[in-house]
C-alpha cells in the first residue's frame, strides 16, 4: 500500500481541538467554556485533571504546526473555541481571540498547510450553558451569530469548514449520560439537544455557503458498526434500535429524510410531542462532504433494565478480541463496513474520514516511543479505506486523531491518542515511531 494508491487529490491530515490542545483557559480574554466548569467537578475526569493547560497550544501553535509538516501532512484540522471569540456566547467580540486564530491560519498558509476549521468541537461557552445549552431554544440564535462573525472574520482564508463534531458524541455523553460537560442527563434533555443541534448544523452550512466564496463545508458524524451479540431476534432489534440512535439520528435529518422515527416507537412517540421534529427543509443541507469518524464497532445484546434503548455494550475487553487502550476493539473490517454504510445513501456522494486514531499505553524511552501497535493499526485501517474506494466509494481524504497527546475529555491526560508524544511537565513534544512511519509513507 502507497500513498499515491489512494490518488493525488486525496487530502491527508491530522485533526485537533480548541479545548483538548490549547490551554490557556483563562488567557487573551477567553470566556469559561463548559469544560473549564466540568473539570472543576469533583470526580468528573480521572486523576482531577483540568484543561487549563493542555498541550499549550495557545502559545506553542507555530511549533506544533511546523510538526504537521515535518509528518508529511497537508491539512491541518482545528476547532475554533466559541469562547475566544465571544466569551459570553453572544455579544461582543473579543479581539485577542479573533488575532488568536488569524495567527493560527497565517501560520498554516506560511507553512504551505491546508486550514480546516470545526465551528463547533464540544466546547460551549459556559455562559450559554447557564441558559439551557443546547437543550435550549435561543441556542440556534446564538450558534448563527458566531457562525456568521467566524465566515466573515475567516472566509477569505480558510475554505474548508467543518460544522460540528460528532453531534451524537456531545449530545449523548454530556446531555443524557452526565459524563462529559455540561453533565446532563435524562433523555428529555438529549432529545432537546439533538434537535438544536440538527438545526445548528444544517443552518451553519447554509451561513457558510452565503458567505464564503468557493467553500468546501462538511459535517462530521461518529459512526459505529453495531454488531448484535447473538442471532436471537432481541439482539437483532436492540442492535437496530442503537444502530438507528448512533448512526442514522443526525445523518438523516441533514440528507432530508427527517429524523428516523419511523423504525423505533419511541423516537416516533417523542417526534409527536415535539412538532419542530418535522421541519424537515430546516434541517436539510446538500454538504459537500461528509465527515465520518470510526473508533470502534459496538456489540450490543438486549436488556430489558436499560431505559429506553434497552441494548448493553458487550465490551471488547470481555470478549476478548483485539482493543486500544481505551478498551475499544481494533476491528478495521468493521471500518470498511460502516464507511459502505453510509455510502449507501444516494445523496452521500463525498466521505471524508474527519478522525480515526487509536490509544495505546505509550513510553517514553530516552528520546523514543515505540508504539508498533498504532502502526499497525494505521496499515489495516488505511487498507480498508483503499478497499472502499477500490469498489467505487468516493472517500477523498483522511485526517488521523490526533497530532500530539491531549487532553482527552474525560479521561484527562491519560489516554494518549498522538503521533507526537507530549510531556505534560514540560510541554516537550516527541514524535512517535507512528509519527515517523506517517512521515515515510506521505513522503513516497
Ligand atoms: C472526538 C475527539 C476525541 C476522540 C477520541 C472523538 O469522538 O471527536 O475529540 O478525542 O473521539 O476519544
Amino acid at each position: 500500500m502507497n500513498r499515491t494508491d489512494f490518488g493525488d487529490d486525496f487530502l491527508w491530515g491530522v485533526a485537533t481541538a480548541a479545548a483538548q490542545i490549547e490551554g490557556a483557559a483563562n488567557i487573551g480574554g477567553k470566556g469559561p467554556t463548559i469544560w473549564d466548569t466540568f473539570s472543576k467537578r469533583p470526580t468528573k475526569i480521572r486523576k482531577g485533571h483540568k484543561p487549563d493547560e493542555a498541550c499549550d497550544f495557545y502559545h506553542r501553535y507555530q511549533g506544533d504546526i511546523a510538526l504537521v509538516k515535518t509528518l508529511g501532512f497537508k491539512v491541518f484540522r482545528f476547532s475554533i473555541a466559541w469562547a475566544r471569540i465571544f466569551p459570553l456566547g453572544t455579544g461582543m467580540p473579543n479581539k485577542e481571540g479573533i488575532a488568536f486564530y488569524h495567527r493560527i491560519i497565517d501560520e498554516c498558509l506560511r507553512q504551505d498547510i491546508l486550514p480546516m476549521i470545526t465551528l463547533y468541537h464540544w466546547d460551549l461557552p459556559e455562559a450559554l450553558s447557564q441558559l439551557g445549552g443546547w437543550t435550549a431554544f435561543g441556542i440556534n440564535a446564538s450558534f448563527n451569530e458566531y457562525v456568521l462573525f467566524c465566515a466573515k472574520e475567516y472566509g477569505d482564508k480558510v475554505k474548508h469548514w467543518i460544522v460540528i463534531n460528532e453531534p451524537f458524541g456531545f449530545t449523548s455523553l454530556g446531555y443524557m449520560l452526565g459524563i462529559h460537560a455540561p453533565g446532563a442527563s435524562g433523555v428529555g434533555n438529549f432529545f432537546d439537544a439533538a434537535l438544536h443541534t440538527a438545526i445548528a448544523q444544517a443552518d451553519g452550512a447554509k451561513i457558510l455557503r452565503a458567505e464564503v466564496g468557493q467553500a468546501v463545508i462538511g459535517t462530521a458524524f461518529s459512526c459505529s458498526e453495531i454488531i448484535p451479540y447473538t442471532q436471537s431476534v432481541q439482539d437483532h432489534l436492540a442492535a437496530k434500535r442503537m444502530d438507528t440512535l448512533m448512526n442514522r439520528f443526525f445523518v438523516e435529518p441533514v440528507l432530508g429524510m427527517g429524523f428516523p422515527t419511523a423504525d423505533w416507537d419511541v423516537l416516533e412517540k417523542f417526534a409527536i410531542s415535539h412538532s419542530t421534529w418535522r421541519h424537515q427543509q430546516r434541517m436539510t443541507f446538500d454538504f459537500d462532504f461528509i465527515g465520518l469518524q470510526n473508533y470502534f464497532p459496538l456489540v450490543v445484546k438486549y436488556n430489558a433494565f436499560i431505559p429506553v434503548i434497552q441494548a448493553w455494550e458487550v465490551k471488547a475487553r470481555s470478549r476478548k478480541v483485539p482493543h486500544t487502550a481505551m478498551g475499544w476493539e481494533i476491528n478495521a473490517d468493521s471500518f470498511y463496513r460502516i464507511i459502505k454504510q453510509f455510502a449507501a445513501y444516494p445523496s452521500i456522494r463525498n466521505i471524508m474520514i474527519t478522525e480515526n486514531g487509536a490509544a495505546f499505553h505509550d513510553k517514553l524511552v530516552g528520546h523514543q516511543v515505540k508504539d508498533q501497535e498504532r502502526i499497525e493499526y494505521f496499515e489495516k485501517y488505511l487498507q480498508a479505506i483503499l478497499r472502499a474506494k477500490q469498489e467505487g466509494i468516493n472517500v477523498t481524504g483522511y485526517l488521523a486523531w490526533t497530532l500530539m497527546d491531549n487532553f482527552e475529555w474525560a479521561e484527562g491526560y491519560q489516554a494518549r491518542f498522538g503521533l507526537v508524544y507530549n510531556d505534560f511537565k514540560t510541554q516537550q513534544r516527541t514524535i512517535k515511531e507512528s509519527g515517523y512511519w506517517w512521515q515515510k509513507f506521505l513522503s513516497k
